[in-house]
């Protein structure tokens, strides 16, 4: 198996190497040069990602559809994690990799802890992200048990959880994954010019100018630079920091 992976916090990282564990297989993240040769010379890919607003994040989306050819042929397992709910999270590539010729295989998905760390609603406590971590680490080894005993789960594919999807959010707010964000927002009177987040975005989206962050309009929305600012000095969706998510913090 090989394994494909975008990961704003490292939710989506650690549900994949925990599936991967018992399986075998590299994992890479599609931000890799080297991804594309992986996938190339697989012919059983597990991919993940997270849900933005049920649907899939600009930068995954993009990067399926740019390398449509390479999917023709494929099995492909779709991890998709969550927050809270997606619908048809594992789906919605499902339906673009079936489009470019993939046989999709299997879908799985995975609650975790939710990064949105500027906007208050579904902030917990560490105690309760620790078991939500537990629980989707023990569900995710359950899965690739099951796996490989030739039994992959089915999450996310048939037109029920399509119709939960499309009406639970995408309808609604779909459209905010469509086209790249003018974001991140960084405040400057905070911000020290340390180039973290800079050096860290998928997009290379921002860029630093006199000793200070300064935002473009390529944003995914994945929340890495606003998680790693140390002087929290990032935001993206809301305009305050409550809680800067990184999986690392609980592992
Ligand atoms: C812009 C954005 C939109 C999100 N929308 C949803 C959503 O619709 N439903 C949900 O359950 N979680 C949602 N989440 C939460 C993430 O899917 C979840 O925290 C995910 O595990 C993060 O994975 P990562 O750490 O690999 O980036 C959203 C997160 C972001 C940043």
């Amino acid at each position: 198996m090989t394994g494909i992976y975008f990961s704003g916090t490292g939710n989506t990282k650690y549900c994949l190497s925990v599936f991967l564990g018992s399986l075998g297989g590299d994992m890479f993240s599609l931000e890799d040069p080297k991804a594309i040769a992986a996938i190339a010379d697989s012919g059983n890919i597990v991919f993940a990602y997270p849900i933005y607003y049920s649907s899939l994040p600009k930068i995954v989306r993009d990067f399926i559809t740019k390398n449509k050819d390479l999917w023709s042929g494929k099995n492909i397992y779709i991890i998709a994690t969550m927050g809270l709910f997606s619908g048809d999270g594992a789906g919605v590539s499902a339906r673009l990799f079936t489009k470019y010729g993939a046989n999709v295989i299997g879908g799985l998905h995975l609650r975790m802890p939710d990064c949105i760390g500027d906007v208050k609603a579904l902030k917990r406590s560490a105690e309760r992200n620790k078991k939500i971590i537990n629980v989707a680490r023990l569900k995710a080894e359950n899965a690739a048990k099951l796996f490989s005993e030739g039994k992959p789960a089915q999450e996310g594919l048939n037109i029920f959880y399509h119709i939960a999807g499309l009406f639970g959010q995408r309808l609604w707010f779909g459209h905010k994954t469509r086209v790249y964000a003018e974001s991140p927002s960084i405040d400057s009177g905070k911000c020290v010019g340390c180039g973290v987040c800079a050096e860290k975005c998928p997009m290379k989206n921002i860029r630093i100018e006199n000793s200070r962050a300064v935002g473009g309009n390529r944003c995914t929305m994945c929340y890495r630079c606003f998680s790693l600012c140390p002087k929290q000095a990032v935001t993206i969706i809301g305009k305050k920091v409550f809680e800067q998510h990184h999986i690392g913090k609980y592992l």
